[in-house]
């Protein structure tokens, strides 16, 4: 079976991910979570805080047998070196379609090798994203529903000693 490869910025990882993840995990017989670790995104955790934080909810959620990295510069470059085959995605609303096809054909176009697969949300995560929860958490509102008890544990930390 295949090798694939889930990239994001998992800032932090959510529920919608980890359903993400448990599906994939049963597709693919290597799974990697990659964690964009680009400068020019701007993220609340560090690109070793959120390889962290989704190593300690995934043994929260007793989803073993993958490997969580990081990456910096472009998905395909991470994808060979690791050998993957596919490049997993989730798709939510319609609003995430553009981007989606937009990052499949570039990816494409780069390295033809690589198939991009897209795995619907299931329906309770359709509008959960990690800067609504940010967001929410931000303004001491009830995230427990949205992500695991260690994720809300790091976001709640963090907000304690930032300014945001
Ligand atoms: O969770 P996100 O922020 O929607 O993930 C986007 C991500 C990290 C998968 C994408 O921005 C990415 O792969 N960035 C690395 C740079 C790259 O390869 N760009 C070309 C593809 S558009």
């Amino acid at each position: 079976m295949a090798t694939a490869i889930y990239p994001g910025s998992f800032d932090p990882i959510t529920n919608g991910h980890i359903d993400i993840v448990r599906r994939a995990h049963k597709l693919f017989s290597k799974l990697y979570i990659a964690i964009v670790a680009n400068p020019n995104k701007n993220s609340l955790f560090t690109a070793d805080e959120r390889v962290e934080i989704t190593m300690a909810a995934l043994a929260e959620e007793g989803i073993h047998g993958l490997e969580v990295i990081s990456y910096h510069g472009l998905l395909i470059d991470c994808a060979k070196l690791h050998g993957a085959d596919a490049i997993v995605r989730g798709l939510r609303a319609n609003s995430d379609f553009e981007y989606e096809f937009q990052m499949a054909l570039t990816n494409r176009d780069l390295a033809s090798e690589f198939e991009s697969v897209f795995f619907m949300t299931a329906k309770r995560y359709s509008f959960l994203s990690s800067s609504v929860v940010k967001e929410v958490c931000m303004y001491g509102g009830d995230i427990s529903n949205f992500v695991p008890r260690s994720v809300e544990e790091a976001l709640k930390s963090k907000f304690l000693h930032t300014n945001r």
